[in-house]
């Protein structure tokens, strides 16, 4: 894939009503992005195809929507509080503050394992400055929760923070649905919904924000079958990232070291992906064990252990998590569908989607705007795709040949245009958006054509 610079796309999905800065009109706020129509339909469909495949279409999923404020003890129980860091480096003389460990990655330093005084003495050893060339202070930790107060009254209690994973929100209810569903083991709870985080350094457009969404199951099951729903969950993945169209060969495995996994993981695998300003995380796979359940079981009191009811047996179940990031879905959507070529002598800019997320599936042009008959049979053509359940977009501006660059430029696949013949013979022309070809095709196989 040749690679395009993250400027380009931002431009395009700024132009086409994808994705704004967030607040623009009053010069943004750092790490917050709003998404379009086009960007909040391509969201949709892919939260959508995520919970078909994750919750809906299987028997062992119970789907959730829980708080964004939760009780402040939930992230004390689950070491949140404590230690919920990313490594803080300040410079001395701007007091502009940056991520510790990405200065040592861009000075090409292995940071593999390292604590937060080897990266404070590896800073010192090898007189790293700031970005604007001083020196920079003592490496602390800094933690990312958002804090905020609930309540009227003030005091400790008033307390909470914008939960910066969905995932607790499904654990501190794991017993509410074993209680209303008694579900048999392998189970899980599946969400959709926003995290916050207070990043150090929000970059590269969507990609690490201080607002974004997570696609999460807490996956339970018996301690001793963990690896086995590892791998399974893994799978889950892989076919998830086919499903939206995600070239396989950006994506890669990383088995995450044990000095480098979050507090609460025994194993972690991230899957990687190849953006235009390198490789990164994109989601993660990990095995949770009981730390969670357990927490919350120590903190407040409730008996969260699962009883088999065929053995007797009673144990706190263990967890698989696969955690999706949305927003690093739409970004690595965008940046390897984003692409330049040139279709009959001209040069167009198009995004190849997958049409299962694509915002607009076809569009339909009448070829003129000013016969009737033709805007009329145009319009029963749209009518007759949109009751099928597709995406249609209709446009009469300006020639075909503009509209159809339009569309190549938001990832529409097919476009439908209905001329004199059609009024004639039934027939449209069917054009396919990466190749520019045309075929000429009756109306009702269009449908199927698709
Ligand atoms: N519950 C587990 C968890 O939150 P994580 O690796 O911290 O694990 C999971 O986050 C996913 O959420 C990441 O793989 C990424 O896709 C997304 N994510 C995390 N921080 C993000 C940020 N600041 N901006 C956008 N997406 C983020």
């Amino acid at each position: 894939m040749e690679k395009h610079s993250l400027e380009k796309i931002i431009s395009l999905a700024k132009r086409k009503g994808f994705i704004y800065q967030g607040s623009s009109i009053y010069g943004g706020l750092a790490g917050t992005w709003d998404y379009g129509p086009l960007g909040v339909t391509l969201k949709n469909n892919i939260k959508n195809i995520w919970w078909n495949q994750f919750v809906d279409s299987r028997e062992d999923m119970y789907g959730m929507d829980a708080s964004i404020l939760m009780n402040h003890q939930v992230w004390e129980a689950t070491g949140h509080v404590g230690a919920f860091h990313d490594p803080l480096v300040e410079d001395e003389i701007t007091k502009k503050r940056y991520r510790a460990d990405h200065l040592l990655e861009e000075a090409k330093i292995d940071i593999t394992g390292m604590s937060i005084k080897d990266m404070d003495n590896t800073i010192k050893e090898n007189s790293i400055k700031s970005p604007d060339g001083n020196n920079l202070g003592d490496v602390v930790q800094f933690n990312m929760m958002l804090k905020t107060e609930v309540g009227v009254t003030g005091g400790e209690d008033s307390i909470s923070y914008l939960r910066p994973e969905t995932a607790q929100g499904m654990f501190v209810n794991y017993k509410n649905v074993v209680d209303s569903f008694s579900p048999k083991l392998p189970f899980g709870l599946g969400q959709i919904g926003k995290a916050f985080r207070n990043e150090i350094a929000p970059r590269d457009f969507i990609f690490r924000t201080r607002e974004f969404e997570q696609m999460e199951v807490e996956y339970f099951v018996h301690p001793e079958s963990w690896k086995e729903h590892f791998e399974l969950w893994q799978k889950e993945m892989w076919e998830f990232t086919k499903t939206i169209g995600l070239p396989q060969d950006l994506i890669h495995e990383l088995e995450v070291g044990e000095g480098d996994r979050a507090h609460y993981s025994e194993r972690t695998i991230d899957f990687e992906f190849d953006f235009p300003f390198g490789r990164k995380e994109l989601y993660g796979l990990a095995y949770r064990t009981d730390y969670d359940l357990k927490k919350h079981m120590e903190s407040s009191k409730e008996k969260l252990e699962y009883t088999d009811s065929a053995t007797g047996e009673k144990f706190i179940p263990h967890v698989i998590e696969p955690s999706l990031g949305l927003d690093r879905t739409v970004l690595a959507v965008l940046t390897s569908a984003y692409t330049e070529d040139v279709v009959d002598d001209n040069p167009r800019t198009l995004l190849k989607l997958s049409k299962n997320i694509a915002p607009i599936q076809v569009a339909v042009f009448p070829l003129v705007k000013n016969k009737e008959d033709i805007v009329e049979k145009a319009r029963e053509v749209y009518k007759v795709l949109k009751s099928s359940g597709l995406r249609v977009a209709f446009d009469t501006h300006g020639n075909v040949g503009k509209r159809y660059r339009r569309q190549d430029e938001i990832g529409t696949p097919y476009c439908v245009t209905v001329d004199y013949d059609s009024l004639e013979d039934g027939t449209v022309t069917l054009r396919e958006r990466d190749s520019g070809k045309q075929e000429r095709i009756k109306i009702e196989e269009v449908v199927d054509n698709i």
